[in-house]
């Protein structure tokens, strides 16, 4: 159908998949980012030179005879593909160690890490780039951010600094290749103590967004992890809809409660509200390490005594 439609057309056709593909690459920053692009397309290259060369075979391939040129060809491309995924994996297998002993470093220095995750365009660097104020790449174009930024933030309210990473934004029916390809993207907000659910407000499907977020979460192990649902785009919904408070608790399953801020990453509007929920889940768990841990740090100095959380402690669910 491909073929047929580029014949027709005059114009080059790319499946869903190919179309996705082609924007990561277009998007990919670091070497991760790369690596894992030309994985993805090697292996999605692979499983399409059956089809490329199949009318070959047609032609040639009769009964009793085996292979023809169309054959012959595949085995060829197989074998240069199959080699360069070989050499890509390896190379990516390096760069993930390596991120790996980053990730152990900041596991092991106790710092409370905080993701962003949501749907594509939710909004999540912008997001990230105001709490923090860097400057990350922030575009209204699909997966602006490929690969995961991490910085700290340091929030008086809680009296500690938290590690803030920005990811990848997700999508819906994202080919299983590429949940493979960016799982170790992806696994960053799986070793989160806390998730930042960036939801567009303003987008009229933002239920589905938000189930297919969860759903991916499942996938990657991360469904357990605390969740805070942030209301982004404040600013483009309607005054009618504007919520009267812009912090509260949802019920999203009977028995579970999570907390909800609405924000404009772009305004600035709810920012301290939701920097409050932040700190109150990150002294909670100061709290409780610092119980768990005698006071003592890894370094032999005494830990300071916990700050309350000044409003209770935020709903788990
Ligand atoms: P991916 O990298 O694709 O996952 O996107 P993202 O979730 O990081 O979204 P990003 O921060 O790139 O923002 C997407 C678009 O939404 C940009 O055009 C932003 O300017 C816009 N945007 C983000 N936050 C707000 C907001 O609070 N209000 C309005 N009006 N626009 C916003």
């Amino acid at each position: 159908q491909q073929r047929n439609l580029e014949r027709h057309l005059g114009v080059p056709v790319a499946d869903r998949t190919a179309l996705i593909l082609e924007i990561f690459a277009a998007r990919a920053q670091s070497h991760e980012g790369k690596l894992q692009v030309e994985l993805a397309r090697l292996q999605y290259l692979s499983t399409r030179l059956v089809r490329r060369w199949s009318h070959l075979e047609r032609q040639r391939g009769g009964v009793g005879h085996r292979g023809g040129p169309g054959e012959a060809q595949i085995e060829l491309d197989r074998r240069m593909i199959g080699e360069r995924i070989k050499s890509v994996k390896a190379r990516l297998e390096k760069v993930k160690r390596q991120h790996g002993t980053q990730r152990r470093a900041r596991e092991r220095s106790g710092t409370f890490r905080v993701s962003l995750v949501g749907y594509t365009n939710a909004g999540k660097s912008t997001l990230f780039n105001a709490l923090v104020k860097a400057r990350t790449y922030a575009a209204n174009q699909l997966f602006a951010t490929l690969d995961t930024t991490t910085r700290s933030l340091y929030l008086g309210e809680a009296g500690r600094s938290v590690s803030l990473s920005d990811t990848v934004g997700f999508i819906r029916d994202l080919p299983h290749k590429l949940v493979e390809a960016f799982r170790a993207t992806l696994q960053e907000a799986a070793d989160a103590n806390l998730l930042l659910h960036v939801i567009d407000a303003s987008s009229p499907a933002l239920h589905e967004q938000q189930a297919e977020v969860d759903r991916v979460l499942v996938e990657i192990g991360a469904e357990g992890i605390a969740q805070v649902l942030v209301y982004n785009k404040l600013d483009l919904m309607e005054p009618s809809q504007r919520p009267r408070s812009l912090r509260d608790v949802l019920e999203v399953a009977p028995g579970v409660r999570v907390p909800r801020v609405f924000v404009s990453s772009l305004n600035g509007e709810g920012l301290a509200a939701l920097r409050e929920v932040i700190s109150e889940f990150a002294a909670t768990d100061l709290a409780l390490n610092s119980d768990a841990a005698g006071f003592t740090l890894p370094d032999g100095s005494i830990a300071p005594p916990p700050v309350e959380p000044s409003t209770g402690r935020p709903p788990h669910h």
